[in-house]
């Protein structure tokens, strides 16, 4: 083992040196760009080094710095990465740090990379991607501000419930996001009692409130918001209840063929109507989570591809579907019973794109809790290696 490195509480002229030295024989070319990272030994050597060493400034090293960068962008998620990134907070690294923690917001890798952003003062430039247009991304940084900003998750996220340009998905998630923390709960209740709170979002909202923990908000929330019932009269249980039941997938199919209706307008493996999505792998999909807001609360997760869209022609024609094609000449439209209409371009008053999903909104209507939880079983056994 190198001396230096066994005695890492004195920084030495010597130490200092031996890493300037180790790190000006690495190649420093590969500090920026695309093109996969090439890692010595003694890159990770420098890296193992200036870890060891208390108060060794980064900055005062180039070399050193340059093998620190390179080590983050060959490694990143590794425990070193975020190590060194605590550690000496380089800012070069902000914006790839964002990437891995939107591509993996749902990891604890994610939401650790989230944190250090936050305590390296760039939380903004997550914030900032919450408006994105891409709905994915928005939606990712919507969850990871939710579990990294602590104080500032207020602040960042209510104005997005009034957003008009932001998705009902990515909406949806800033309820949920704010519902972690007791004064976004508090939030979320004010809009609520004054009648501020979307309809579209009162499916989330009350899955955030009925169930707080502090009792005032959960008996407030009890006066205003309700989970929609199913068909036994009964209100749906909230999320963090239904996902710890476990269902009979084989009942879950008749209900997906019979009362649920689901075929009429998905396919599973060759079988039912093509409006929506195909199904042959969704539990691949889909968390048991998501599989529930998906059937519960459609518009709170349109799939990509599946956006719907209106059109109101000029004497008076209503008609709302699935974009299937659009010419300079036509549009056509697929509506919710799996019909095509072709529009003349020429005929069209007004054409938009809707907020909300072709797939009804109250489904729940049709099933008993139990028949629900069937479903979802079912629904979570279709994967892309067959059952
Ligand atoms: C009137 C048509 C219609 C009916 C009925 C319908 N759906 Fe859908 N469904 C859609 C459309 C359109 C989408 C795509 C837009 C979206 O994601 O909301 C969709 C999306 C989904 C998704 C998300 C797919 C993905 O790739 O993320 C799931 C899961 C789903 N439906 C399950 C069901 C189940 C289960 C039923 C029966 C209880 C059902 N659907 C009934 C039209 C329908």
């Amino acid at each position: 083992m190198n001396p230096h490195v066994a005695a890492p509480m004195r920084l030495t002229t010597l130490t200092v040196f031996c890493i300037c030295l180790l790190a000006t024989v690495v190649r420093p070319s590969c500090l920026l760009g695309d093109e996969p990272v090439q890692l010595t030994a003694k890159d990770k050597l420098v890296v193992e080094t200036v870890l060891r060493l208390q108060n060794f400034d980064l900055e005062s090293s180039p070399p050193a710095k340059a093998a620190v960068l390179r080590y983050l962008r060959a490694e990143p998620g590794s425990d070193r990465y975020f190590e060194l990134i605590e550690r000496f907070k380089p800012a070069e690294i902000a914006d790839s740090l964002i990437e891995y923690s939107l591509g993996n917001a749902s990891d604890t890798g994610g939401v650790r990379g989230a944190e250090l952003l936050f305590a390296m003062n760039k939380g903004k430039s997550l914030a900032a991607i919450t408006k994105s247009e891409n709905e994915n991304q928005a939606q990712a940084a919507v969850q990871l501000i939710g579990h990294a900003a602590g104080k500032q998750t207020v602040s960042i996220l209510l104005p997005l419930l009034h957003s008009s340009t932001a998705t009902v998905a990515v909406r949806s998630a800033a309820v949920k996001a704010l519902g972690k923390r007791l004064d976004g709960q508090q939030q979320i209740m004010k809009l609520v009692t004054a009648g501020e709170l979307a309809d579209e979002l009162k499916f989330a909202a009350a899955n955030a409130l009925l169930g707080s923990s502090n009792a005032e908000v959960a008996t407030n929330a009890a006066k205003y918001l309700e989970l929609p019932a199913t068909a036994d009269s009964q209100p749906l249980p909230a999320l963090a209840e239904l996902v710890k039941r476990k269902g009979d997938p084989q009942a879950g199919l008749k209900v997906f063929q019979t009362v649920g209706t689901c075929n009429k307008c998905h396919k599973v493996q060759g079988k039912g109507k093509e409006v929506g999505p195909d199904l042959s792998e969704i539990g691949s999909k889909l968390s048991r989570e998501a599989m529930y807001v998906s059937i519960l609360d459609p518009s709170a997760a349109v799939s990509h591809n599946f956006e719907t869209y209106s059109i109101l022609t000029l004497d008076g024609l209503a008609v709302t579907g699935l974009l299937i094609s659009e010419t300079d000449k036509s549009v056509t439209l697929r509506n919710s019973e799996g019909i095509d209409k072709t529009i003349d371009q020429d005929d069209i008053d007004i054409y938009k794109k809707q907020k909300t999903s072709l797939m009804p909104q109250d489904l729940q209507k049709l099933l008993t809790v139990d028949q629900l939880v069937n479903l979802v079983e079912y629904a979570l056994t279709l994967k892309k290696t067959g059952n």
